[in-house]
């Protein structure tokens, strides 16, 4: 039902239908009130865990340090297996898993629970134990959700490194976390070709830097069959090792604030921030957003297309939906193999009821064309959502007609790798939705959009987005560097977190997040800092200097423009351009290829010599160039702007 109130987009609601609000998990349209009590709002949602000990207080807060659940004990493997065995959801579907050459394979949630129990034997008998760290570079497929589960289970943390990171990449994420085991594939599927991980792993490994015990062996789970090099001593395969493992193996019964995994994001520099997500408000937290946003039912068939390489796969594919006893779909693959109906070949034979996918790829599927998802039967959905950009209102509403037959809420997500847990979209039985605005905060959870001096902007202005009060799946720390974690996180707005965003907060409290005001690009909804962009053509050696920005692309989001200049006395030849930009994905992962490269004798800087980004921003965008009163030399700039045109 759509009721539109005037004519401006912001204007534009679109209700639930009754259908779905009369029978929607929450109906309640007082939650948010209810949440305003964080401490007793939190308090409850902590009962919906198993927990070996109850915690004594909510939270604890040692600004900017939180501790949530303290003196509580739980296992978050045991919350997302052993606790469903009991009744009829043991013989229940936990994962679907679609290969992306056609096999598939369905794990119960007794099945589950026997394969991570043998995983996690398995580390055990490698020497893992609670605390160490565990590597996983893995792609889509079942072992990779068991071996986080396994790592969980005997408290060790895992940190999964998404398949699309190079050698070089993977290395400083081991390195940084200084991982004991390491586990991953032969190789991946893409499109029909296949990925060497294990080769990766392989050139990555002998130049880490040990501080003590790190890289003892290497798992490796069969997937393609390709020919891989094992190494006597350190290296496993899997599928021999798994069967002397028992099937029994008690869960570590964990401190609600120890860790349970690192995961690498992008930041404003050029390193990787390890951001570490502890067991007890982790969970609580995702349990709690996963079940009331997605409006979960015990016969949902829940599809998150999301990599695990990405907080997405980890908070909305493994933790939320286990712990909660769903059902999830697994897919391998790209939505265009073999074909570009692929997504909705996997909902009509799944019966899909659940789809939570990204801006980027429905942009995609627009640009398909609706014929593919009319070739199938996708009449099984009945809730989609959306993250990791802001939505066009365009593509909302391509969504929410040729996906969602007008019949579907879309929860447009809002939240952060550091976030751990959703922190604003619509609790779908009772929000009213407005393409691309993520709504209002979820319940329990305080965000503000401020001012430069961190003061509230009225209603209908623009400002940052801080968050003003811990949450409970708020990231814990930056791995090993306290320091940082304070400095990047607490220190720009005196009292609150700053999440790097800017918004608009409209006349009916609705906010708009409109991306990023730091040096962070969201390319198809992944995070590349610029510093890491600029560090890899930089380490290239004929290039002198390197500045990198975002500029708008139609499906993407935003893609990777860099100026580069070249050390002095060389010129640019062909295929330069093409060798920088194999270079990148050489250094980074074919995620930060600039898409568009534009050599320069020099870069516009200020007096101080700091390169004025903004003005790049206005070259790549094309756009009038703002104001350049601190420019150093004018003649930088009209070179810029002369040459732009010639090199494309
Ligand atoms: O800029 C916001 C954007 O993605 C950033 C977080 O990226 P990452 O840590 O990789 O996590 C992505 C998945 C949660 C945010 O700072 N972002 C994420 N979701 C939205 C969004 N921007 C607008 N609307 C969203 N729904």
């Amino acid at each position: 039902m759509k009721e539109k109130l005037g004519s401006v987009e912001e204007r534009e609601l679109f209700f639930p239908p009754k259908e779905f609000c009369s029978k929607a998990v929450i109906q309640n349209p007082e939650i948010h009130e209810l949440g305003q009590d964080r401490e007793g709002f939190w308090n409850e949602q902590g009962k919906r865990l198993n927990w070996f000990e109850p915690w004594d207080t909510v939270f604890e807060w040692d600004y900017p340090f939180a501790k949530w659940y303290g003196g509580g004990k739980l296992n978050a493997a045991y919350n997302c297996l052993d606790r469903h065995l009991e009744g009829a959801r043991r013989n229940k579907a936990a994962l679907i898993f679609e290969g992306e050459s056609g096999d598939r394979r369905v794990l119960t949630y007794q099945d589950l629970y026997r394969e991570v129990s043998q995983f996690a034997n398995l580390l055990k008998s490698l020497d893992v134990e609670k605390g160490d760290r565990v590597t996983i570079y893995m792609p889509m497929i079942p072992e990779t959700v068991i071996a986080m589960l396994a790592c969980a289970r005997i408290g060790a943390a895992h940190c999964v490194v998404f398949g699309g990171f190079s050698a070089e990449a993977l290395k400083d994420r081991i390195q940084d976390s200084q991982s004991k085991v390491v586990i991953t594939t032969d190789g991946s599927y893409r499109r029909g070709n296949t990925i060497p991980l294990k080769a990766n792993v392989d050139q990555a490994l002998p130049s880490i830097t040990c501080i003590n015990n790190c890289v003892e062996s290497v798992i490796v789970v069969k997937r393609t069959g390709q020919t891989v090099n094992m190494i006597e001593g350190r290296d496993i395969w899997y599928h021999e090792a798994i069967k002397n493992a028992s099937i029994h193996c008690p869960a570590e019964p964990m401190e609600a604030d120890d860790m349970l995994f690192i995961l690498y994001t992008s930041g404003t520099t050029g390193k990787p921030k390890g951001v570490v997500h502890r067991v007890g408000g982790y969970m609580v937290g995702v349990s709690t957003t996963h079940e009331w946003i997605f409006d979960l039912k015990e016969e949902d068939v829940y599809w998150c297309t999301a990599d695990v390489g990405w907080i997405t796969g980890h908070s909305y594919l493994v933790y939320g939906p286990l712990s909660n006893g769903a059902t999830i779909v697994l897919y391998e693959g790209a939505p265009d193999y073999p074909e570009k109906d692929r997504y909705w070949e996997i909902v009509e034979k799944n019966r899909v009821t659940i789809l939570y996918t990204a801006p980027t790829a429905i942009r995609t599927f627009m640009k398909w064309g609706e014929s593919y998802p009319l070739s199938k039967d996708i009449s099984s959905l009945r809730l989609l959502g959306s993250v990791g950009e802001p939505i066009n209102p365009e593509a909302w509403m391509w969504y929410y007609k040729h996906i969602g037959g007008e019949r579907c809420p879309i929860v447009d997500t809002w939240w952060q790798t550091e976030t751990g847990m959703i922190m604003m979209a619509p609790v779908p039985g009772i929000t009213a939705l407005k393409p691309g605005s993520c709504t209002k905060p979820f319940p329990g959870v305080h965000i503000e959009i401020v001012n430069p001096m961190g003061d509230p902007v009225p209603k209908g202005e623009s400002g940052y987005l801080v968050i003003r009060e811990p949450w409970p799946a708020m990231l814990k720390t930056v791995y090993g560097d306290d320091k940082r974690y304070a400095d990047t996180y607490w220190s720009q707005f005196s009292g609150a977190y700053f999440t790097g965003d800017e918004a608009k907060w409209d006349d009916d409290g609705y906010f708009w997040v409109t991306g990023r005001v730091d040096d962070v690009i969201n390319v198809s909804g992944h995070r590349i800092g610029t510093a890491e962009v600029e560090g890899a053509l930089t380490d290239h050696p004929l290039v002198a200097e390197a500045a990198c920005v975002g500029r708008t692309h139609e499906v993407k989001g935003q893609a990777v423009f860099a100026f580069v200049s070249l050390k002095e006395g060389i010129s640019a030849y062909e295929g330069l351009i093409n060798e920088l930009k194999t270079h990148v994905v050489q250094k980074i992962g074919s995620l930060a290829r600039p898409d568009d490269i534009f050599l320069s004798t020099e870069l516009p800087k200020t007096r101080s010599g700091k390169i004025m980004r903004r003005l790049l921003k206005d070259i790549a965008e094309g756009r009038e160039i703002g104001d350049t009163s601190t420019l150093a030399d004018a003649a930088v700039l009209n070179f810029l702007k002369e040459n732009m045109d010639a090199q494309k």
